[in-house]
């Protein structure tokens, strides 16, 4: 059976290697705990899979940080980069062959209080334009927050991740709500994860698209679906990212389809459910 939802995905934006500077695209949620950095970081190792160099940035000072979830115990974090006591070179951190990633640190946090000229402070520090990234992915803490507002301000666009509960939909609208009030104008995808059938998706996503539609006047894209899968929790005790021990379980080959149709792959890959 092939599956619709992901054949109906809408297509991403022109991969960056067609335009010389890394696309950035920020990951949120607005609802804690719906899975955006363990999408983060498999997606980080599946766009490297494609030969795509990869920039992951914590944003996230809650617990699964990405340095635990890749069982990696960084010496410096962003606030040692923000602060300027470490360089670029020695924060980052270089977890696998075209895939780095910046750890978080609390600094971010006081940056993004800042509001005003926060984001080119951090667009500063990291020197994202100068480095041979195609893809930074900015892992968002949860919440609406000016942490999350900052990650979005720097995003050319933005994959919400949702789960099938009601209170994803409200806190992923309210994300879509918050970036319209504070003139965030770039591209939304949804992305629903920890389904159970594909159609689960292509439902919530409809809900969150006719009220932002509706209500913002934003359109949201449809990004596709990532399945509920027990390898995902297996790969955070192992400390080691799903598509890397399990990449044949589901979980892993939607985002193996995802980091495709991103790159700009029309992927009518069947991913058959679990
Ligand atoms: N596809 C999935 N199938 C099963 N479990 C999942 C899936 N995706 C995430 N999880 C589980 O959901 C929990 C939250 O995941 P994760 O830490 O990635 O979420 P988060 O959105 O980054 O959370 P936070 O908002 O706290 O940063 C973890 O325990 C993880 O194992
Ligand atoms: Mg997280």
């Amino acid at each position: 059976m092939m599956s619709e939802a992901v054949n109906q995905a809408e297509p991403f934006l022109v991969p960056s290697s067609v335009r010389g500077r890394p696309r950035v695209v920020a990951l949120a949620s607005g609802k804690g705990g719906v899975g955006k950095s363990h999408i983060s970081v498999n997606l980080a190792v599946a766009l490297s899979q494609l030969g795509r160099r990869v920039l992951v940035i914590d944003g996230d000072l809650g617990l699964a940080n990405i340095n635990v979830l890749v069982g990696v115990s960084p010496e410096y974090n962003a606030s040692h980069l923000l602060e300027g006591v470490r360089s670029f070179e020695e924060v980052v951190v270089p977890y696998r062959e075209h895939f780095d990633f910046v750890p978080a640190g609390s600094a971010l946090a006081k940056l993004a209080e800042l509001e005003l000229g926060a984001q080119v402070k951090l667009m500063e520090a990291l020197e994202l334009y100068k480095r041979p990234y195609d893809y930074v992915l900015v892992d968002a803490a949860a919440g609406i927050g000016s942490n999350v507002r900052l990650a979005l301000s720097m995003a050319d666009e933005v994959l919400v991740i949702m789960t099938p509960e009601a209170t994803s939909l409200t806190d992923a609208y309210a994300l879509v709500k918050v970036a319209a009030k504070y003139g965030i104008d770039i591209p939304f995808q949804v992305l629903v994860n920890r389904v159970r059938l594909a159609g689960d998706a292509r439902e919530m996503y409809g809900c969150l698209n006719s009220a932002s539609r509706s209500f913002l006047g934003v359109e949201a894209g449809y990004a596709g679906y990532v399945y509920r899968d027990r390898v995902v929790e297996r790969a955070t005790r192992e400390q080691t990212p799903f598509i890397v021990s399990f990449p044949s379980a589901p979980a892993a080959r939607c985002i193996t389809a995802l980091a495709r149709r991103l790159d700009g792959e029309d992927v009518a890959a069947e991913i058959s459910a679990p």
